[in-house]
């Protein structure tokens, strides 16, 4: 017999007492993420019909303005928080500065939420999954005030909450609240998120390594060494583009994901709130682990600035360990 559908609505409201906090703000806060997940859904299964449907330059036959898809993205996100009113603020990708709500929507909004809101978007003119990633932190300004920087420029080890939206053959939502990892598929025929994969653990191995080669020379040595080796040991080597997408294959597959500091990038080009952190909570609370390339775990690290770059090196336990011990070997012979 066939088990009986959970909603993504139904899964968040029955383990909303796994949670310290007022166990309401947090439910709905996520609800709304998942709605903003649907909208920016329909949008980008559209994505190529856009040019038929009567588009003129950059505005759409009703006259209104066409928006590229990450700030369409972006602006939709804001919208479904902002009127969620369990929210003080938001940081975004798409944003210079961090946006704090209006009093009047954020009473009682004791989150903020830090966003990716379109990662990968280089690929959705070609029909390549992209995805959304989301943080959320317990704001720890006076809740009768406004939201201030420090709110945003929090470890990740404080998250709450974080997930992401792959936009993909499916349209899957993934998310931890730090009691383990949980995914829902997106039923178009119902418009619900319904549970698909429960308890996402990561192999300790993978088949696969994911760093975008083409700059192999300009990484650092021991970063060379590294992929040398993956190359020795016969593992595939698969890289989309779309951090979200390859780091979904790991969750299931097993392998690592790479985005080392390189010439251009010496920081990395991954961004520590809105990427590195979130992904990196998830993946731990699925038994994997994600560190900088040198070597400092990824939800420790100090952040300075909304828009503060990492290295990351993020996957299955075994694979991580291994790239750590191979830099510290590297690292120590060349002194
Ligand atoms: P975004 O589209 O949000 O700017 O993120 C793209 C990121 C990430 O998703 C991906 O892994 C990486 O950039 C790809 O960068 P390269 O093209 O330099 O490999
Ligand atoms: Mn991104
Ligand atoms: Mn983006």
């Amino acid at each position: 017999m066939n088990e009986k559908i959970t909603t993504l609505d139904e899964f968040i409201f029955k383990r909303q007492n796994d949670f310290e906090y007022a166990a309401g703000e947090l439910t709905a806060l996520l609800r709304d993420i998942g709605v903003a997940a649907k909208i920016i859904n329909r949008e980008v299964n559209r994505a190529g019909l856009v040019n038929i449907l009567g588009v003129q330059g950059d505005t759409n036959f009703t006259g209104d303005t066409v928006q590229k898809l990450d700030i369409y993205a972006n602006d939709k996100i804001i919208e479904c928080l902002k009127n969620s009113g369990m929210c003080c603020g938001v940081a975004s990708e798409e944003n210079d500065d961090y946006i704090p709500f209006p009093a009047l929507f954020s009473k009682f909004g004791n989150y903020v939420v830090l966003m990716d809101p379109l990662d990968g978007s280089s690929n959705i003119d070609v029909n390549v999954s992209v995805g959304t990633i989301f943080a959320i932190y317990r704001r720890t300004s006076p809740s009768d005030g406004p939201a201030t920087l420090e709110d945003f420029l929090q470890k990740g080890i404080k998250q709450v909450a974080a997930g992401y939206v792959l936009y993909g053959t499916s349209t899957i939502l993934v998310y931890t609240t730090g009691k383990g990892v949980n995914g829902f598929t997106l039923d178009p025929s119902i418009g619900e998120f319904c549970l698909s994969h429960r308890d996402i653990m990561i192999p300790a191995r993978g088949n696969y390594y994911s760093v975008n080669q083409g700059y192999y020379l300009k990484f650092d040595l021991e970063m060379r060494r590294y992929i040398d080796y993956c190359s020795d040991e016969n593992l595939g080597l698969r890289y989309i583009g779309s951090m979200v997408a390859d780091v979904h294959r790991i969750m299931f597959q097993g392998g690592i994901f790479l985005y080392p500091s390189t010439r251009r990038h010496p920081q990395g080009k991954l961004r520590l709130l809105y990427e590195c952190n979130p992904m990196s909570f998830i993946v731990e609370q699925a038994g994997g682990k994600a560190i900088s390339c040198d070597l400092n775990r990824i939800m420790e690290m100090e952040a300075n600035a909304l828009h503060q770059k990492s290295s990351i090196a993020i996957g299955s336990p075994d694979m991580v360990d291994e790239m750590q011990a191979f830099i510290e070997k590297y690292s120590a012979q060349r002194g």
